[in-house]
């Protein structure tokens, strides 16, 4: 088989690797990919901004399924134009990536479909934005609609952080025109979870649930990022919560989808805040695998994934995937400078001896000498595995702590609430 994976961050090469694992004989195109995807597929140096020349590439490849990891270019119609050839694809249309490409939207989508999620409205004009934050109650959140790569979303203590939020973003621009329309919306209070579910439009199987790290710093402290790590599976997410996730969020979401004439396939990943009284509720939908979530998700299957990505590509009944019992934990190494000016071209070194922990490279480029160079923000998500979550965690950060590069940055608390849990339950 033929598999092309389209993106070059740790999200990507975490797909490859699990393919790689379950189809050992494949063929596996990456683009552009990244010096990781370099030794688990082939890369092809072509922009994940190049919807022709992908299009071009799976045709003239004649590949059997196309993955497609971020959101831009399902937003752009990728997976429509694949699909338009035959060519099986991973992914939602256009039209159904509004959900992730489009915060009004996806709230329009939630009101119609009864699911839980903070209330909120939408404004284009910057007087009525401001009206309606100086009756809101603080703090509150102010959402460029579309998409701005993580950093669109501000949550303000008091009103007169959201009016200066909802300026910057109507009145200077500073998302350009991703916050031409604002969502304002009340602040929910509770702890985030990511679970993600693989779906061909109607049904779906949920995977192993994830939680994401945001802040840049330990504590969760510092500026918002695009995930400095994760864990997963989160004793938080019991059998009771999943079956209520799937219930009052995913299920009225595909089918409230189907309605509009935008059914939904590929993985949709539901942000979850879920209250103190065990309730969830939808901080924001994502229309892919999550980044840095698919780093410990995909190690944690056991078998399966690759027949539930072609199900879901086609239309098929969903096969179900074996979960593996351990625990997982990936710590993101930024770059210096990361999330608002990142480094790059910095020298890596990466231990070569065996080690229990995978080193997933995210921001990172070859050079023809060999040379592994910083290429991005996040430059590597290094994930553990362990019979429990602090052995995992412990692999996590032994091979975090000796993979090297000039001003990398990672924090060494990822996982504290699961540890806290653990702790009080001891
Ligand atoms: P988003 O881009 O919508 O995922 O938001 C980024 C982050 O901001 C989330 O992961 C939350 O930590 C926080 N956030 C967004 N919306 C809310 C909300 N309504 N209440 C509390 N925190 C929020
Ligand atoms: N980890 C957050 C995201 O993938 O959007």
């Amino acid at each position: 088989m033929k598999f092309l994976v389209v993106g070059g961050g740790g999200r990507e090469h975490a797909l490859c690797w699990a393919i790689r694992r379950e189809r050992p004989n494949a063929t596996i195109l990456c683009a552009p990919g990244n010096a990781g995807t370099a030794a688990a597929a082939t890369n092809i140096p072509i922009a994940v901004t190049a919807i022709d020349d992908l299009v071009a590439l799976a045709e003239r490849e004649a590949v059997d399924l196309v993955i497609v990891g971020p959101e831009g270019p399902l937003a752009a119609g990728l997976a429509d134009r694949l699909r338009a050839r035959q060519i099986p694809t991973f992914g939602p249309s256009a039209a159904a990536a509004q959900l992730e490409a489009s915060k009004a939207y996806a709230k329009d989508v939630m009101t119609s479909a009864g699911v839980p999620t903070a209330a909120s409205r939408p404004f284009s004009e910057l007087p009525g934005a401001l009206a309606y934050i100086d009756r809101h109650a603080e703090p509150l959140v102010v959402k460029a609609d579309g998409l701005a790569a993580g950093k669109g979303a501000i949550v303000c203590r008091s009103r007169a952080e959201a009016r200066a939020a909802a300026e910057a973003m109507l009145g200077e621009r500073v998302f350009g025109d991703a916050g031409a329309l604002i969502v304002v919306e009340s602040f929910l209070v509770g702890e985030e979870l990511s679970v993600l579910a693989v779906t061909n439009g109607t049904d779906s199987v949920i995977l192993p649930p994830a939680q994401d790290h945001k802040r840049l710093l330990e504590g969760d402290q510092g500026p918002n990022t695009g995930g400095m790590g994760a864990y997963s599976p989160v004793s938080l997410a019991t059998p009771e919560l999943l079956a209520k996730v799937a219930r009052q969020v995913i299920e009225p979401t595909l089918a409230e989808m189907r309605r509009r004439g935008a059914p939904f396939s590929g993985v949709l990943y539901a942000g979850l805040m879920i209250d103190p009284g065990g309730n969830p509720s939808v901080v924001e939908f994502n229309c892919r695998f999550g980044d840095p979530e698919t780093q410990v998700i995909l190690p944690r299957i056991e078998r399966g994934l690759v027949d539930l990505l072609l199900a879901a590509a086609t239309g098929a009944p969903l096969p179900p995937v074996v979960i593996k019992p351990d625990a997982a934990v990936t710590t993101v190494l930024a770059a210096a400078g990361y999330p608002d000016k990142p480094a790059s071209g910095d020298a890596v070194a990466i231990p070569s001896d065996g080690s229990e922990a995978i080193a997933f490279h995210a921001g990172t480029r070859l050079d023809a000498d060999g040379t592994v160079r910083t290429a991005g923000g996040r430059v590597f998500a290094v994930t553990g595995l362990g019979s429990t979550f602090e052995a995992a965690q412990a692999a996590s950060r032994r091979l975090a702590e000796r993979i090297e590069f000039a001003g990398k940055q990672y924090r060494r608390d990822i996982g504290w609430r699961e540890a806290a849990r653990r702790g009080a339950a001891r």
